[in-house]
This record gives structure tokens, sequence and C-alpha cells, in this order.
């Protein structure tokens, strides 16, 4: 049977190549994931954090191998990783974004110590993808991703790809593909038995396929077929049900090995008449983009982090596709797709440059690499498969789309471009349209990948009228796609601010396109995003201003702007009511719920006497919401609060730490810089800049757990207020 244990323990780091002498003493213990520096959340150079460095870990076997192989298995290292096992070395992997595995089985010692040694480049290297030319985003350095030991029968399974069919008949049925690798010296012959479970372990159906005979050193594909499954409850963005495929491989009685996978039955298809069907039905794609990387710890987040972007996106920002620009990213990030019901579109590696053969041939291997990792996701909709903006490379593109079919017969190909006339020999025509318009198809199927971003960088501490006017963009493009019947979707560039390279940016080392943050905390934008869910999920009513009576161009208010998915809004400056208003659906016609655009010049003008904001908003006639902003503008309160009360003492779960200067209202004070400084007390780490001077009103730290249980207190003062305090458990 497979045993298989995390390896994400019990490393030792050094910032520089080291040999096997180098006594344990020059390195630090670390937890993965890992970054190879820790950043301030801008302004630093992206040279910090490149180099070689060492990582060890000794261990021994973690129970009798008896026989077994045994494998180590990395999900991503970035950027270049060389594996040592007791002084054996293996040949470099190049490739930050694609998970990889060494079989140490020949060069293990059963009963003593091991010792193994990854020599990681963090060098931005022109012969691997996304580097040779300028890129708009930074790779950062590191084991980022988890790292697991691996023991199998020498006859063992290496993959399994579970195909849903006649998902919207009453008789669906199941195609499972399973490898087998036969590391024996001799032919085995095997029974291959499946099993179909619910989420619950209940099981539904099994079937087999026996007597497969597999060479000695070689592989085999045995593939099972389930008919007219009964009762199969459909993967769907509200109803994401997920069942279980259980691959067991037999010998006469003998279990050797099982591999377990998840998946949904669901059918996911852009057709030609324009549109994105899911289950038969059309569904309007409006979305965001997302880059993997955060402040602070580059791209080593956790599990929580991971999985709590994607409720980010589907929960707060209420969209329903990601673009996972650009590169595979982490399994837990799209596990929590699956969970939720967030479709994703996946790409390989790349940004506007192709290399030569061999850095084409490295891009083939990440279209492989991508596709076999995650083709059981239901999640996953589309697969990118050109480099992103690259110009046309016909026998290349036509090699990457003919090995995607070949991977996945059920999943169409995009690949982005941004040059209109470029060859399309994808399935759908993915395009980034940067003309703050949407062009009107030449080829369906057409999804929008990327819009705004550059065209109209924005903090969050920008002037009120820039926050707006970002806001209004993604609602006019998005207004303007679900009006064409013939554009699936448009996914927005992009969901949160990101570090890069000198070349792009406000020059501070970020990209301030996002509706969010770097810290994922909102712009108005978002909440225009948000605006668009429906009132029977939740009540949504942001004001876009900070109100008051002298940022905006010649003074005043107007117009108010309002994003709210309720019907109707009443507006009352102090106590006088200024009278409900409804939102402005004729500049707006095909959003399911159009920003209210409210005429304020009556009421507020420069020089007049200014009082509190209160809004009312109503759904069917009934108040459902209520926001009030201060008229004053003090501060009033630091607000310290991380997301979750509780880690686990893993020595590597996080959570974010917002604070934020707020008014009487609880709303933040955009252009507060005070500092904020924190104190920790407990098995826990602070990361990030302490103190931290506020930009915007608001920021997070993250609070990273020790691998000792307790009770951890974060405390934090301010000049003038009252300081805050949280506690977290670790458990
Ligand atoms: C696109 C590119 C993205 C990002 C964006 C900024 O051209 O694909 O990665 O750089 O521009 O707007």
């Amino acid at each position: 049977m497979r045993t298989v244990t995390s390896f994400n323990n019990d490393w030792l780091f050094a910032p520089e190549k080291l040999s096997l002498d180098v006594p344990d003493s020059t390195f630090m213990p670390i937890t993965l994931p890992h970054t190879n520096v820790i950043f301030p959340h801008h302004n630093f150079d992206n040279r910090e954090y490149q180099f070689i460095s060492t990582y060890r870990k000794r261990f021994a076997l973690p129970e009798a191998r008896k026989g077994r192989r045994v494998y180590v298995d990395f999900d991503g290292a970035m950027i270049a990783s060389t594996v040592s096992i007791n002084g054996h070395t293996f040949s470099e992997y190049r490739g930050g974004y694609t998970p990889f595995s060494h079989d140490l089985t020949e060069y293990l010692n059963d009963s003593g110590e091991n010792i193994l040694t990854v020599h990681l480049d963090s060098n931005e290297r022109p012969d691997i993808p996304p580097y040779g030319y300028v890129v708009d985003y930074l790779t950062f350095g590191g084991i980022y991703r988890d790292v697991r030991l691996r023991m199998v029968e020498p006859c063992h399974i290496t993959g399994v790809f579970v195909r849903p069919q006649d998902v919207l008949t009453d008789a669906p049925g199941l195609e499972v593909d399973v490898w087998i690798r036969n590391q024996d010296d001799t032919a085995r012959a095997i029974d291959v038995k499946a099993d179909l479970l619910g989420i619950d372990g209940e099981q539904y159906s099994s079937a087999q396929s026996t007597g497969v005979v597999i060479p000695a050193g070689e592989e085999r594909l045995a593939t099972i077929r389930f008919a007219s499954l009964p009762q199969i409850e459909r993967w769907s963005l509200d109803v994401p049900a997920l069942y279980e495929l259980q691959a067991r491989l037999m010998e006469a009685d003998d279990l050797l090995d099982v591999q377990t996978e998840r998946f949904g039955f669901r059918e996911a298809e852009f057709r030609t008449d324009g549109g994105f069907y899911l289950n038969g039905k059309r569904i309007d794609l409006i979305g965001l983009n997302r880059h993997q990387t955060y402040p602070y710890i580059g791209a080593a987040a956790p599990p929580r982090l991971q999985r709590q972007d994607a409720d980010i996106l589907k929960h707060e920002l209420g969209v329903n596709i990601v673009r996972t620009s650009h590169y595979p990213q982490s399994p837990h990030f799209l596990n929590r797709c699956d969970e939720i019901g967030l479709l994703v579109f996946e790409e390989i590696p790349g940004w506007q440059y192709i290399g030569d053969a061999d850095w084409q041939a490295l891009s083939l291997r990440d279209v492989r690499a991508m596709i076999e990792r995650d083709r059981n996701h239901p999640s996953i909709i589309l697969w990118g498969v050109r480099i992103n903006e690259s110009p046309d490379n016909d026998s290349f593109y036509t090699q990457t789309n003919a090995l995607a079919h070949e991977l996945d017969p059920t999943r169409q190909t995009g690949g982005v471009r941004n040059i209109w006339e470029s060859e399309f020999l994808e399935d759908v025509f993915t395009y980034n349209d940067f003309s703050n318009n949407i062009r009107e198809p030449i080829h369906t199927p057409h999804l929008v990948t990327e819009f705004n971003g550059h065209m109209f960088p924005t903090k969050s501490w920008d002037q009120e009228e820039r926050l707006i006017e970002h806001a209004m963009r993604h609602a006019w493009i998005q207004n303007k796609q679900l009006g064409m019947t013939r554009v699936a979707g448009a996914i927005g560039w992009c969901a949160f601010d990101y570090n890069t390279h000198q070349e792009f940016g406000s020059g501070d080392r970020i990209c301030y396109h996002g509706v969010m943050d770097i810290f994922r905390l909102p712009k108005y934008a978002a909440f225009w995003y948000e605006s668009q869910i429906s009132p029977d999920v939740r009540p949504v009513l942001r004001a876009a201003t900070i109100w008051s009576m002298g940022d905006r161009s010649e003074g005043g208010n107007d117009p108010l702007v309002v994003f709210s998915n309720c019907d109707e809004i009443e507006v009352f400056v102090g106590d006088e009511s200024l009278g409900r208003y409804t939102p402005d659906r004729e500049s707006f016609p095909h959003l399911p719920h159009a920003p209210y655009r409210i005429p304020m010049a009556r009421h507020l003008t420069w020089g007049r006497a200014f009082a509190d904001l209160r809004l009312i908003g109503y759904v069917q006639g009934k108040a459902v919401a209520e926001q009030r902003i201060a008229a004053d503008g003090l501060p009033n309160a630091l607000i310290l609060a991380p997301d979750v009360g509780e880690l686990q003492a893993d020595g590597a779960d996080m959570t974010r730490l917002v604070f934020k200067i707020v008014d009487r209202y609880g709303n933040r004070l955009p252009y507060t810089n005070q500092i904020v400084t924190f104190e920790l007390d407990g098995p826990a780490e602070l990361i990030g800049e302490n103190p931290f001077a506020l930009m915007g009103g608001q920021a997070a730290l993250y609070i990273k757990a020790c691998r000792d249980p307790g009770t951890v207190t974060v405390r934090a003062t301010t000049p003038r207020l009252p300081p805050a305090s949280v506690a977290i458990v670790i458990r």
C-alpha cells in the first residue's frame, strides 16, 4: 500500500549554495511553504530574491519501507531545483509553477539517517518561462508549495483521470483512466478496481478492469467504464456537488495501491453562438484575474490564505470566473474553487515572450504538467495554451493545442492574445481588450480575458474621482459585454494589486491594477463587483465616497455614487431626507444591479454647512441595509481584525490581520498616515512591516503560527487613539 507523509517540516535553509559538509548550525530552521526573503509590501529590489539557496532535510524513513519505492514530490519551487539524496544528485528541474518528483529508492539508508538537499536557483533565468524578456509580475524565490514523501509498491498508480459522460441525461456514465507503472523486474498481472463514492464516503457504484498485464519496467493504461449511474447530482455554481473516485490495484487478494481523486459531474462548453454553457444553461461570465503573490511572503502562502483568495473572489466580490494569470496556481486554491463553485481558466507560465526551441520544449512540458495535475478539477473549464500576449508562432501553438486535446479531450483550449488579427488555433478566442470598450467578435466563441489594468491604475488612497472612475470603467465594460450575445464574458485586470518589476507599475514595485489592494482590501471597484451579488444572498450598500466637501473638483459630492443591489435608496444628509432614488438603469441596462448616481448639487455646495451621510437601502419596499459616514472626518478608533480566531500549530498556518483607522461609523479614513505599532506575545510570528505607516487608512500583516499550541495576543497602538488588541488561539 502507499503512504504519503507531509514533508513540509524540519527543513534547514541557507541563502547561499552550500555543500553537504557545511554544518547544520550555518542554516536556519524553517517550515514550508517558504519564501527565500521576507520583503516589505513595496519599495524593494527584485534582485534581492535572485540567488541560489540551500534547503536541507535530515530524515529517517517514517515507517518500514518493505520493498516499496520512495518518491519525494514537490508541488512547486521557484525557479530551478537541483535535488540530491545522500550525495546522489538528480538532474535539475526547470520551472517554478509545476510539480516534480524524484525516485529516491536506490540511494536511501533504510535504517539510518538520510539527507535531502535542494539547491534552489531563484534567479530570473532567461532559459525558463516566463523569463527571457521583461515580465509584469514577480516570481520571488523559495520552496513555496508543499513537499511530500510517498512510498508505493513497485507496481503502483501514477495517475487517474475521471471523465464524466452523458452528464445531462438520466443515465450519466464515467470513463476512468488509471496509469500503472511497474518498477519490478518481472511482469505483473493485476486487476484495477474503481469505486465511485459520494463525498460522505457512501459507495454508489463499482467497476473494474481485470488481468491487466504490465511488463517489467513499463507503464500501462487501464480504462474503466461506468454506465447508467443512478441519481447523480451535477456540479454547478450554486450547488458544487463533488464526488470521489477511488482507484485500487489488486494482485489476487493483495491490495497494492489506492488513489482517490475528487471530481464533479458537469458539462462545460463555449459554443459558437457566443455563449458559455454549464450543464446546458448559458452563464454570463463575469470575472477577475488573480496573481498568486501576497505582500511580504511572495508566493509562499499556506493553504488557508490560498483558499481565502477563492472565497474572496466568490463571496466578497461575487464573480463567477477567475483566470489564473499567468501560470498554474496552488492546488489549495483550485480545490477551494471546486468546493465553492468558482469557474477557472488556467494557463501555462509566460508573458509576451517566446524563447528558443529548448524554452518551447519546457513550455510544452508545462502544458503537460498543468493538465496532468489539474484535469480532475470540475471548476476548470478552459486551458490556456498560448504564452500570454505573445506573437503568433503557428508551429509552437499547433503543438500546445494538440497536446492539450490529447491529454484532455473534455476541455476546450484558449490562448490569450492582444493581437486582434492573430491566428486562431484554439477553441475559444480569448482576447485582452484594453480599448476601454469591447470589440464586436470576429470569431466565436469569444471571451475577454483582460481589460482596464494599466489603462487606469488606481490606489486605494487616490482621489475620490479617480476611484469612482476606476469602478465605473469595470461597471461599463461588464455592462457592455453582458449586452453582447456573441461575447461569453469578461475577466477584468485584476483582482488584487501585485508586486512587479521596474518596467511596470507605479515605480514602487506595485501594479495598482486591482479592484482590491495588495492586502485584498476593497477599492470602490470591488464594491461595484460586490453590488452584483443577488440581494437574496445579502444586501449590498456601499457609498463610493469619503464624504467630504472639498475633495472633488469644485467641491461638494455630485453625483453621489452608490453601489448597491437594493431596488431603491433613501438619502439623508444630517436629519434631512433628500428622497428615494433608483439606480441608473438607463446607462447600465445590462447589469443585474446598475450603479446609483444621485444628484447632489442642490444640497451640497462648497461653502455650505455639512452633515453626516445616511443611506437606507430597500428591497421590495423593505429596508434591508443602512450605511452612515461621518461628516467630521475624525479618527475614532483603531481597529484590529484577524480573519480567523484560531490557527493550526504547524509552523506554517497564517491569518491576515487587518488594521484600520475609522470614523465613528466604522468607515476607514483614507488619508490618515498614522504610524501603527504592533506587539505580539505567544507562539506565533508577526509578518509584515512593524511599525507600519498607514496608506489608504487600512493595511494588513500576517500572523504565522509556530509549532507550539497556546494563545497569541497582538496589541496595536497609534498616537491619539486607544490601543486595540486581539487574541488568537493556536491549536
Ligand atoms: C496585460 C498583461 C497583464 C498585465 C496587464 C496590465 O497586457 O497581460 O499581465 O500586465 O496588461 O494591464
